[in-house]
């Protein structure tokens, strides 16, 4: 392109110039930041473009408001002394003898571009093409394009193919509930839109493309929160042939070399935990492990204890350094609420104090119940001194793992950009994730993942299994965890038939229910499948903590509300009569 004046529309990028530059004529385009009038015949132009600002120095007649788009031409100067902005990257210059060509007008922005105004997100969305010009929502979007370039090159290097897969299809067995889209040639008939690509990866396999990809597209009707949109990304995994470690060392190279990429740190080993000492441990199957406050073991304190609050058959109890002197009162009165409200009958909490000879006691709360023994024993397994507060829930064990969870990420947990990336491989998850209303057990990956191998001969036995038999079985599933957030999911799957056809039997799956719902996969398992394994990784996800955004609608170019609702193009919306008709629908009134 060229400008009117028969020359490059541009020479030179805004944020790139420099004193190096000094002397040059250049030709920079973009959208007028800031006007500041300095003279009645000077004026300040800052001259935005994705690159960064400069400032311009023009003719003060000219009418040039903010964000007006425009072309200028002039020659970068060395600001006068004590007059570089060290604060601005192109601080130490300007630009001189400047001619500006308008290129097009702009109405007053709907709200401040800068960083420091807090605007209302509808109205940032209604407009995110403004919003998108922002410093920080550039960052992101690149951010989001260099995430995609290391992972292409990382899965590349590793032999992996990319492969498309179908949007409309039939359900898929993720879990949540379905967008579906109607058939015009087959009114009455409906589309799924995929909740993953899982079931065609696996057809790839079977198809024996080895090693597949995909950045893929993902919907999934479910309630939005910060770390959750209907439409999201997924790096997408399948290997035949391959174990769990072999996907998890697929998957630590992809995730590794994206955080050098973005955030230019390398994240070293990725620990792994299993996911009962992650339970045990830090309440959570997805663990913060930037910090520690981790749950200990009190039960067997308390086998034979006189105190009615800890007769129960789980005790587990945290330590908060320096609580005991840094929560006041009210303070505790409203996490012993707030624990209620996640479901314990009480908090027991007591506050660690010096003795005369030195050591450390139990004091006020509920210590008085407690014997000194039983004192004693809780201090030394909390490791806790004086000026502590320990905390203590005692329940059935999940419950109390759940409750303490919670309440030591209140207590303790670091801001999500604190410039650290805590990756951890959370392994040998449950096979089952409870049992529903009717006693059969929930999947607690998907219905496709393949048992732990130890606990194979169990399942296989064909004996009748009760429901705590059930939840005993692991499976080879995994999560990545990244900071306390899940980031990813995967699993070994199922290839032969037989244990497949046990998994839908213990699901209270029919025959027949599971022909008709995964038909086409338990058909292609008959041609031949290979052993294959996979995962998936949530790409916003990723994406928002490595620029340390703590909602990866930050991340999104165009992402819905809260409530599911795009603001900008005010999708969803009723769609005309004929066309109902077409599709063969009609819309009931309002329940
Ligand atoms: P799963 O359902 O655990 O596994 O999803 C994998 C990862 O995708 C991300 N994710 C989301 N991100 C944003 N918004 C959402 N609504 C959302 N839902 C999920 C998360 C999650 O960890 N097919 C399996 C993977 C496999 O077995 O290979 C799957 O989709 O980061
Ligand atoms: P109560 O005897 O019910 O008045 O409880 C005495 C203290 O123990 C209160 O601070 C309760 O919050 C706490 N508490 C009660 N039940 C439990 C429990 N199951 N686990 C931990 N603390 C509890």
């Amino acid at each position: 392109m060229t400008g009117s004046d028969g020359t490059a529309m541009r020479t030179d990028l805004c944020g790139r110039l420099g004193a190096g530059e000094a002397g040059r004529s250049v030709a920079v385009c973009g959208w007028v930041d800031r006007r500041r009038e300095h003279s009645e015949h000077l004026a300040f132009i800052d001259l935005r473009d994705h690159t960064g600002v400069l400032q311009c120095v023009v003719d003060g007649a000219r009418d040039l408001r903010s964000e007006y788009v425009v072309r200028i031409t002039g020659t970068v100067t060395l600001r006068p002394e004590g007059t570089a902005n060290p604060a601005l990257a192109t601080g130490e210059i300007e630009l001189q003898d400047c001619e500006v060509e308008l290129l097009s007008r702009a109405e007053p922005p709907p709200f401040p571009l800068d960083e420091r105004t807090d605007v209302d997100e509808t109205l940032r969305l209604r407009h995110r093409y403004v919003d998108l010009r922002k410093p920080r929502m550039q960052r992101n979007l690149r951010a989001r394009a260099a995430v995609n370039r290391a992972i292409r090159r990382a899965m590349d290097a590793q032999g992996f193919v990319e492969v498309e897969t179908p949007m409309l299809i039939a359900s898929t067995p993720e879990g949540a509930r379905d967008f579906v889209v109607p058939s015009r040639k087959e009114p009455g008939s409906f589309y799924a839109l995929p909740q993953s690509p899982q079931i065609f990866k696996q057809l790839t396999m079977v198809g024996g493309v080895d090693r597949y990809y995909q950045i893929a597209r993902c919907l999934r009707d479910e309630d939005l929160r910060a770390d959750r949109q209907f439409e999201f990304s997924q790096l997408d995994v399948e290997a035949s042939f391959a174990t769990r470690d072999d996907v998890l060392g697929f998957v630590t190279r992809a995730v590794a070399e994206a955080t050098v990429e973005v955030a230019g740190h390398d994240p070293g080993t990725f620990e792994r935990m299993t996911w009962h000492d992650a339970m045990e441990r830090f309440g959570s199957d997805k663990p913060d492990t930037r910090f520690g406050m981790e749950l200990a073991e009190l039960t067997p304190i308390f086998a034979d204890t006189q105190a009615r609050v800890f007769q129960a058959p789980c005790v587990k109890g945290i330590c908060l350094t320096g609580g005991a002197e840094d929560l006041p009162r009210s303070r505790v009165d409203e996490l012993v609420a707030t624990c209620q409200r996640w479901g314990a009958k009480g908090l027991a909490w007591m506050r660690v104090v010096a003795t005369e000879e030195g050591g450390s006691a139990l004091d006020a709360g509920v210590a008085k119940f407690l014997s000194p023994d039983e004192g004693a024993a809780v201090i030394e397994a909390l490791e806790a001194r004086p000026g502590d507060m320990v905390f203590l829930v005692a329940d059935e064990r999940p419950l109390v793992r759940h409750v303490l969870g919670l309440l030591r990420l209140e207590l303790g947990r670091p801001p999500v950009n604190d410039g650290r990336f805590n990756y951890l491989w959370v392994v040998d998850f449950p096979l089952f994730e409870g049992l529903n209303a009717e006693g059969e057990p929930i999947p607690s990956h998907h219905p496709f993942t393949m048992p732990h191998t130890d606990d194979l001969p169990l399942l296989m036995s064909g004996q009748p299994l009760d429901g705590e038999a059930l939840l005993g079985i692991r499976s080879q599933a995994y999560d990545l965890v990244l900071n306390g957030w899940e980031l990813g999911s995967g699993s070994v799957r199922i290839h032969r038939r037989d244990i497949q056809q046990r998994i839908f039997e213990v699901l209270g799956i029919a025959p027949d229910e599971a022909q008709e719902r995964f038909g086409f996969l338990l058909d292609a398992f008959r041609y031949g499948a290979p052993p294959h394994a996979g995962f998936a990784v949530g790409l916003d996800r990723l994406g928002a903590l490595l620029v340390a955004e703590e909602n990866i609608r930050e991340v999104i170019a165009f992402p819905k509300t809260q409530s599911g609702a795009d603001p900008l193009t005010d999708a969803p919306s009723p769609i005309a009569d004929t066309h109902l008709q077409e599709l063969g629908l009609r819309v009931l009134p309002p329940a």
